[in-house]
């Protein structure tokens, strides 16, 4: 019998073993381990050998990187995320939860690139041509500069890649892309990995923007993921939930622009709208009538201002340890916040359970928030309402000051084209005070508390 040799690779971080073993020392997942034969030596250095051949070494002056023609999504919001529109030649991995419309957003962008007169290669790995042209025709896609490819097989795919000379590839996705050479099945991480630097490798050297569209595990995570992440120049999250029309598209990590900037979409029969005014489509969701625990902030989200509703939720716990839970914020800075409230306002929540959410999916990461949040709860806490045309702005230390934040004109500016009559604001933050609304200066939370809660 032959000797094949085996080795044990974790299929969410890429370690490898040479026997089983429950939990991965690298990633410390359980269960994550499966066998898979290691490719003979001879099969193994095709590849590396015939790039050897033809990139040569060459001084960095002489390069000609022609990157500052980048090619338009068709989707404004698209380009803002990839910093500016698709950089020639880059790879972007788009990840994202079964049916959140990974398929449509990439092939509208197919129609938009089309339509510029470049040539586009769509790899259908999971569907057949006509699903793929279904969805076509119901979004209106249609061109003679697009190409579509049902097929799994990496080598049949950079066969005809090699045939087509695309000017953009998508491939969707990668998890059923594989490659014949590797014994373990499609999507596991030897396959991804082999493949996806079987693509990466081609598209650098043709200069092929292409698409990657990746999976995410149950528990968010991309299917195969740092080994993923390593290999590719755009990582992308296309996020949202399933049963509400919009989604959000947001940058993990880019080579060529900032990972702040997020993108916001409208889904309906025809495919993916942008919206380039998120705030009026939040004034528009949100409930009239203010309640006791929610709050409005002004989120700084890279180059954009977005309206963000804060809801809070505090009452007496039914466990030996009372519960905090987050959705949206940081929970370290909900802990934080919650001492600063026991200690300079003199609420107590040692039996009272915490629950801080931020509507609409998006996540805040920022100090400017805590005003906001703890309004809510402490709203919520003492059954007191703070009128929704009310937005709270500060950062809170731990003596319970109000500490001053960035962007601050911007964010007062949106609120007032909004409509809010009222910004509660860190003192001495603000030098320009030209504003039609009220700004309200405060130097401690219990300021705050005063400003936000007597009005009217
Ligand atoms: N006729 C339709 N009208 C409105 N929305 C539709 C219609 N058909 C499909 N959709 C929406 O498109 C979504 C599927 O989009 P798409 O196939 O692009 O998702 P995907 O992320 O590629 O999914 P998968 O993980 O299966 O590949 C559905 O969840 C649904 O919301
Ligand atoms: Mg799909
Ligand atoms: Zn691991």
């Amino acid at each position: 019998m032959a000797n094949v040799k085996t080795k044990w690779v974790c299929q969410s971080c890429g370690y490898e073993a040479p026997k089983y073993m429950g939990k991965c020392p690298e990633c410390s997942s359980w269960g994550s381990f499966v066998e898979e034969t290691v490719l003979p030596e001879n099969t193994k250095s095709v590849k590396s050998q015939s790039h050897t051949d033809i990139v040569e070494v060459c001084k960095i002056s002489d390069v000609v990187a022609d990157k500052t023609v980048r090619l338009s999504t068709g989707f404004e919001e698209f380009d803002r995320v990839l910093g500016g529109g698709t950089v020639a030649g880059s790879v972007i991995l788009i990840a994202g939860d079964p049916g959140i419309g990974k398929s449509t957003i990439v092939l509208q962008t197919a129609g938009a690139i089309a339509k510029s007169d470049k040539k586009v290669l769509y790899v259908c790995a999971e569907e057949s041509a006509a699903q793929v042209k279904l969805r076509a025709e119901r979004l209106k896609v249609n061109s003679e500069n697009i190409f579509i490819y049902s097929q799994t097989d990496i080598d049949n795919i950079k066969l005809q890649i090699e045939k087509i000379e695309p000017d953009f590839l998508i491939i969707d996705s990668i998890q059923a892309v594989y490659d014949n050479n590797i014994s373990s099945g499609a999507g596991s991480v030897s396959q991804i990995r082999e493949c996806t630097n079987v693509l990466t490798d081609i598209a650098k050297r043709n200069d092929i923007t292409t698409i990657i569209i990746g999976h995410v595990t149950k528990d968010g995570s991309i299917a195969g993921p740092r080994v993923l992440e390593h290999m590719v120049d755009v990582v992308l999250s296309f996020e949202g939930d399933k049963y509400k029309t919009y989604r959000i598209l947001r940058g993990i990590k880019n080579r060529f622009g900032s990972t702040n900037e997020i993108g916001i979409f409208n889904m309906d029969e025809n495919g993916l709208n942008e919206i380039s005014n998120p705030n009026e489509l939040f004034l528009s969701e949100r409930s009239k009538a203010a309640s006791a625990g929610s709050t409005i902030i002004m989120a700084s989200e890279g180059s954009r201002v977005l309206t963000a509703e804060i809801q809070a939720l505090v009452g007496t716990t039914a466990y030996p340890a009372p519960r905090r839970v987050t959705n949206g914020i940081d929970y370290n800075r909900l802990l934080q916040i919650l001492a600063v409230i026991e200690k300079r306002v003199g609420l107590k929540f040692n039996t009272s359970d915490v629950y801080v959410n931020i509507t609409g999916g998006i996540e805040i990461d920022e100090p400017a928030a805590d005003l906001g949040i703890a309004l809510a709860i402490i709203s919520c806490a003492q059954d007191v309402i703070v009128p929704n045309d009310v937005i709270l702005l500060g950062e809170i230390g731990l003596s319970g000051e109000i500490r001053k934040i960035n962007n601050l004109e911007k964010r007062i500016s949106e609120a007032q084209k909004l409509g809010f009559k009222k910004v509660i604001i860190p003192k001495n933050n603000l030098t320009n005070k030209n504003y039609s609304l009220e700004l309200v200066e405060v130097e401690r939370i219990t300021d705050a508390i005063v400003a936000a809660i007597n009005t009217k």
